[in-house]
Order: structure tokens, then sequence, then C-alpha cells
């Protein structure tokens, strides 16, 4: 489990539909992994700051996440809330040459 400088593996980049999230286990952390309509992932801590929710199962388009508990939302870019919530982690995120998602951590 211990970071390379390559980053850390978390698995084929169709393991998550296009337009919706999934969440992953890494060491300690829980992160919620979505994969844009218009093209690209971004990575953010999978537990929504204002009570628990399960952020990957937010509805998202291409900036924001709504968390399906209370609908607050946050920008999957900067991590910030539109709503007025602590902000998110952002994690750096990428597709490798053999399409596997990898979070550089
Ligand atoms: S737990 Fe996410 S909006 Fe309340």
């Amino acid at each position: 489990m211990a970071g390379m400088t390559t980053g850390h593996r978390l698995g084929p980049l169709d393991d998550i539909p296009v337009g919706e999230g999934r969440a992953y286990a890494v060491g300690d952390l829980m992160i919620a992994v979505f994969r844009l309509r218009g093209g690209g992932v971004r990575a953010v801590s999978a537990v929504c700051p204002h009570a628990g929710g399960p952020l990957a199962d937010g509805l998202v388009d291409r900036r924001l996440v709504v968390c399906p508990l209370h609908q607050h939302t946050f920008d999957l870019s900067t991590g910030c809330s539109t709503t007025g919530q602590p902000p998110l982690t952002v994690y750096p995120v990428r597709v490798d040459a053999d399409d596997q998602l990898v979070l550089e951590m």
C-alpha cells in the first residue's frame, strides 16, 4: 500500500460508469472518484463534511457533485462547497496508458 512516486493504482477506469462516481479505500482514506461526462476524472474525499453522506453516490454535472443526503454541493476541482459547507480534500488523479486510474499520492 505504501505509495511510490508512480502513484497508487485504483483499478480500471471502466469500473466507473461515465457520469458517475465510485468510492475507493486507500489506506485509511475513503476517496470518491468521478468520471465526468465531458471526459476527465476527479478525486475528492468521499465522506460529506456536512453529516457523513456518501458523495460517490451523488449526482454530478461537469463541475459539481450533489450529496445524496441533504443536497449540499461541492466543486470537484477545488473541493469548495457552493452551499456553505467545509471543503472536500481534492486528490490528483489521472488515467495511465493502460486505462488504469492512478492516484498521485
Ligand atoms: S451529509 Fe452531505 S449534505 Fe448532509
